[in-house]
Parts: C-alpha cells; structure tokens; sequence
C-alpha cells in the first residue's frame, strides 16, 4: 500500500518536502494517545529474541535509525513508535547552519538509492541539547548523538567545535558518535587520516568524561565506505588503541562508477553522497574488515544499504551487533521495520545461535574454526 502511495504520491513531489510532510505526520500521530499506542502495537511489535545489550543499553532488539533523519531531535518518540530499536539523532555542530542550497536531497527510484549534500542543516548544540533535556520520552529508548563539524570553522579549529558540541550534548546522549565522513563538509572526511582522528577523538572523549561524571558515556566514530582497505584498517587499530566503544560503518559514498546505476545520468551526476542499495556491498566489505581487524573487542554498527531482513542478518552474522537504515525507509515506508523484526526473528530462530549476540560475527567464526 505505501508503495503506491509512494508512487501516486510521494515520489512527485520534491524529495525534501516529502520528508518534511512524512516527518509532520509522524510528529502529529504520536501527539495523539490512542493513535501512537495503536501504531506502536502494530508497528513495533517486540520478539523477546531480539532483546540484545550493546553499549551498557538493554535494547529491544539491533535496528535503529541511522542518523540524518531526525537532525534536531524532533521526532525521537514517533521513530520508535514505529518501530526503530534505537535511534540516532544528528548530525549536529556547535553553531546552528541552513546546511546547503537547496535542491539538495535527490532520489534515484531505479537504484533504491538517494543522493544528498543536505551539509549538515541543523540548529546547532545548544538548542538540540536543552531539546534533549527538556524531553519527556512517551516511548524511552537509546538515543545516539551525532556531531560533526560546523562548516566556517576552519579545519584545524575542528577538535575545539566537537568538543562544544560534546560538553553540550554528552550528558544527554546514550552515545556519542563523532562524525567525519559525510562527503558534504568541505575537509570534513580528511578528519578519518590517523594522525587528525587521533586528536579529535582524544578531545572528545576527554570533554565526554568532564562533563558527565556519573557514567561512561559509549563513544564511536562513524566512517566513510570511500576508505582506502589500509585506511579501515588504521581506524579500526586506531579505535582499540583509544578505547573506544565503538565504529559505525558505513557514511553515504561519493563514488558513482562500478555501482550498476540505471538512474537518469544528470541525477546520477549530482554532487553528494549516495546511499541505499548501491552502498550494500561495500558496507558490508568495510564491516567484515573491520571485525576481522578487531573481533567482539568493540560494538560495530552495520549501516548502508540495508534494505530487509535478511541484509540486517547478513550484517549481524558479518560483526555487526547493532544495525541501522535509513534510505530503503523512504522507499518502503511505516511497515519496514516491522518486516526487519519480523525476519530477524524467523533467521534468529532457524539458526544455529541461541541468541543474537551468538550470532555477531559468525560467520568468520566458521571460517577459522
Ligand atoms: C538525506 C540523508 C542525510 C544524511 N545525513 C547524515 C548526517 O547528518 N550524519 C550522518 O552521520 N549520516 C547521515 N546520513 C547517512 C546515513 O546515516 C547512512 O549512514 C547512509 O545513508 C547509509 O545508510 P542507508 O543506505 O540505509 O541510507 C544521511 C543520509 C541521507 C540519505
């Protein structure tokens, strides 16, 4: 049914406003008491299997939403009323920005795809942080904050405005993810090179650890799927070396050749990065490296291209514990998470593991077994 409405509806209009109106929508309905409970029932039912700990958090289960989507931490209740186990807010940066001009956010309907140079679009930590604080969760989950660069600061001034945005948003994040790989940040992604992640991650952890005293809150960095094999490598020994929690992988890529794109070729050639389908396999690739660099000793996240059930499970049984989405939502709408759960729980059950944390990185340990 949503993909008809997609199609009559949606998919002509400008891909923003569609997802400012879905957005609204979503906003609206758990406004409403008996809306929101009926949507959660049917939306989000809960499988007792999927409960999974990561990151010092009891879960519901390992999809969440990917951040990007909720910039400002406007709609965290009506995510998780449908049905994401997590979600992940962001990307914020310490001064509030317009992001780019629009047009910005493109769909490639023939290859599930989207491209966007949204340029981080937010109000800024300070007003996203007293959000947080000021929220009354209907539906209490894990929530993720993401921070990134404010685009006038100068590269070598980066460590000094995440470190703003961490002394702001820390205490009111389950996690923290320290984002240097979205493409439409000029110099953002040069951030991921050892020698300047090294610094920054230091920095944030040390303003983390300041401004919060009573926990540890979780950090990760989230990376790009355009590293170089050696540079996943170095950010995954980086990673250990640091102490950190975690690694989310992958960003949207900017990389168009070799992809299979059937798109009109001027959609094609916008500028940006490019998520959904055609990221899938070189996700996974960054995923299966990374734990095969550093096993179960930090919490991987799965990101790009996941589409159904059986992409989540592939990136569990890779090293994932935890998994995210975001573009296939726009193509497959309210019920897709529904469906993730739903065959999450069928593969769970018909597997060899008795649990999911069982089934996290399986598959290399059949290899060297
Ligand atoms: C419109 C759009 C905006 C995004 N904005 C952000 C962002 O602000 N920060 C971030 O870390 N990732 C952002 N992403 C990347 C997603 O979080 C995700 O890593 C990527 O889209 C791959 O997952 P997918 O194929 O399921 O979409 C954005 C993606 C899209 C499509």
């Amino acid at each position: 049914m949503y993909r008809l409405f997609f199609a009559l509806f949606f998919r002509r209009m400008d891909a923003e406003k569609a997802h400012h109106l879905a957005f609204r929508w979503i906003q609206l309905a758990v406004r409403i008491p008996v809306l929101r409970t009926f949507l959660a029932a049917a939306l989000a039912p809960r499988y007792k299997e999927l409960r999974t700990e990561a990151l010092g958090r009891r879960m519901h289960g390992p999809f969440g939403l990917a951040a990007g989507f909720d910039k400002n931490a406007v709609a965290i209740d009506g995510m998780t009323m449908l049905g994401f186990d997590h979600v992940e807010i962001g990307t914020v940066t310490a001064q509030p920005q317009p992001g780019n001009p629009k047009k910005r956010l493109f769909r490639l309907v023939p290859d599930r795809a989207l491209i966007n140079r949204m340029g981080f679009n937010n109000d800024g930590s300070a007003s996203v942080a007293a959000r947080l604080a000021a929220r009354n969760p209907v539906f209490p989950t894990t929530v993720g904050v993401n921070i990134g660069k404010t685009k006038v600061v100068p590269e070598d001034e980066a460590s000094a405005d995440y470190v703003t945005s961490t002394e702001r948003l820390a205490r009111h994040a389950d996690y923290l993810v320290v984002n240097v790989s979205s493409p439409n940040t000029p110099g953002l992604r040069n951030l991921q090179a050892v020698d300047h992640l090294r610094p920054l991650l230091t920095a944030v952890r040390e303003a983390a650890d300041r401004t919060v005293t009573d926990r540890r809150v979780p950090l990760l960095v989230k990376i790009a799927p355009d590293l170089a094999d050696a540079d996943v490598d170095a950010v995954a020994d980086l990673a250990v070396e640091l102490g950190l929690d975690g690694i989310i992988a992958t960003n949207t890529t900017i990389a168009r050749e070799g992809l299979g794109l059937t798109s009109d070729p001027a959609l094609i050639a916008e500028t940006g990065g490019l998520s959904g389908a055609p990221v899938k396999e070189r996700s996974l690739e960054v995923l299966r490296r990374l734990y095969a660099r550093v096993g179960d000793s930090i919490t991987l996240v799965g990101v790009g291209g996941i589409e159904n059930a059986e992409d989540a499970w592939q990136r569990i049984l890779a090293g994932a514990t935890l998994v995210q989405g975001y573009s296939a939502f726009i193509y497959q709408g309210p019920f897709w998470c529904r469906a993730i759960h739903k065959g999450l729980a069928t593969r769970l059950r018909n597997s060899p593991y008795a649990t999911l944390a069982e089934a996290v990185g399986a598959e290399h340990k059949k290899v060297t077994a």
